[in-house]
């Protein structure tokens, strides 16, 4: 039987009772009102204009690509027609100016960005720059250029990054800001620049840095932790890749329905204007252990599936395969925000568990890539896996050169399903 047959069930389980709350609580202020989200269909842009539109806002929903064939949110539920939807390139001076004085906004959600993952942004650092930092000085200036009266609420999707590598954790929002990578340095200018335009150049702004986000809906399965195990288990039947660089880097991780309750929770907080906050994880954890808990959590569900359910027939690698990383990279080891001032000045809590939200997350997926994914997608293919049964071993490459292998750590729950030899990595050469 073709996967397809196999699963049937409906994904969409939008909102769960948390984001349901705050969108009814926000209700009276967003009726009506004009709003822009940029990147809307992307991930958390998505998520955020669905949001507001249930919120009753009149939403405008920007993005480069608008297209239907890659899949987003608006179009997967069918929200698409009941918004305004505009193509536009946010590094598009003349445009979003344009765009910005005709749409009359209350409050502009600048989620677009260039490169969202640090792999992406190293490949093209000046358009990175261009879209990520210029994106938002676009927006804003053309907010500056309205009557004072006129001119919206910019609020800016920074990033945890921008703090870089520090001793101090967890991340306060008054301490220096560290970020390097490219991705990091691109989304820390902007940060810095929205400060600017609300203390000197009369632009209302709030900055949130924001952890990882997960949940339905991202596509950005090439580099994404989660969406990438997502396709590895789902799709291709494997163990999900864990990259070298990555394992010992600690994360937050936040459920993006809570992500969304935040945006919400800022906009309508007139204390919070010219505010920066840090949007911090209900879970941080170590990145190996969060696929270890996934390939767990996943199989656990599965063998407490029905006997006959599509996911007790699913069948996949429960293993994780430690993958070669890209040594140009800048990675920062630990990634840690505290959520203090977040909740005494707006009242916002993270509310959803890591393994409920992840519950949530994997039935979209399960679903995604049984009924829709396209066939044609590129994959990255992982290097090809010697069945290695000890701990720590060298091999000879096919150049000849010595390499050591690592044998990672098995994961055999009492329910685990008979699995095959451990996977890899590939450490450095041997001098
Ligand atoms: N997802 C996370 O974990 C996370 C964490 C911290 C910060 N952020 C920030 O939050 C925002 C949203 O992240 P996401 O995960 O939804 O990203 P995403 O990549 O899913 O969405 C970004 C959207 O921006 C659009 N875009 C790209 N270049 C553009 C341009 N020049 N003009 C107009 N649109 C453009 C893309 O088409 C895409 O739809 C980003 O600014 C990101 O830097 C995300």
């Amino acid at each position: 039987m073709s996967q397809k047959s196999h699963f049937t069930s409906v994904p969409d389980c939008w909102p769960g009772k948390a984001l349901r709350e705050t969108i009814e609580e926000s209700r009276s202020f967003f009726q009506n009102k004009n709003v822009l989200v940029t990147g809307a269909f992307g991930f958390v842009g998505g998520h955020l204009a669905r949001a507001l539109h249930e919120a009753g806002a009149k939403v405008t929903a920007l993005d480069k690509d608008t297209s239907s064939s890659r899949g987003s949110q608006l179009d997967l539920t069918s929200l698409r027609h009941e918004m305004k939807i505009v193509e536009a390139d946010i590094t598009d001076r003349r445009l979003i100016e344009k765009i910005v004085h005709d749409g009359r906004f209350h409050t502009i959600f600048h989620l677009a960005a260039g490169a969202t993952v640090i792999e992406k942004a190293i490949q093209d650092p000046y358009g990175t720059i261009m879209a990520n930092t210029m994106g938002f000085v676009n927006l804003a200036e053309a907010a500056r250029l309205l009557p004072e009266e006129e001119r919206p609420l910019v609020i800016y999707s920074s990033t945890d990054k921008v703090y870089g590598e520090s001793e101090t954790l967890p991340y306060t929002e008054d301490q220096n800001l560290g970020g390097v990578g490219v991705y990091d340095a691109a989304k820390l200018c902007a940060d810095i620049l929205a400060a600017t335009y609300d203390k000197a150049l009369g632009v209302k702004t709030i900055v949130l840095r924001m952890c990882n986000i997960f949940g339905p809906y991202d596509l950005n399965f090439n580099y994404r932790l989660i969406p990438k195990a997502m396709r590895n288990i789902f799709r291709d039947g494997e163990s999900p890749e864990l990259y070298m660089n990555s394992i010992e880097h600690f994360r937050d991780y936040l459920f993006v329905e809570d992500a969304v309750r935040a945006y919400l929770h800022i906009a309508r907080c007139p204390g919070c204007h010219g505010r920066v906050y840090n949007l911090p994880g209900a879970h941080y954890s170590a990145t190996p252990d969060v696929l270890r808990d996934l390939v767990q959590f996943i199989g656990d569900l599965q063998d407490e599936a029905p006997a006959d359910s599509p996911l007790a027939h699913h069948k996949w690698n429960r293993s994780i395969r430690v993958v070669p990383s890209d040594p140009n990279l800048i990675t920062i080891s630990k990634q840690h925000l505290d959520g203090t001032r977040i909740w005494q000045e707006a009242g916002f809590e993270p509310k959803t568990n890591f393994r409920d939200g992840l519950q949530v997350t994997a039935r979209f997926y399960l679903w995604y890539f049984s009924q829709i994914a396209p066939s044609t997608e590129p994959v990255i293919v992982a290097p090809p896996e010697p069945e290695i049964e000890g701990g720590f071993e060298t091999i000879l490459e096919d150049d000849g050169l010595p390499v050591q292998v690592l044998r990672p750590r098995i994961l055999r729950g009492p329910k685990a399903a008979p699995m095959r030899p451990p996977a890899f990595v590939v450490a450095a050469p041997i001098e």
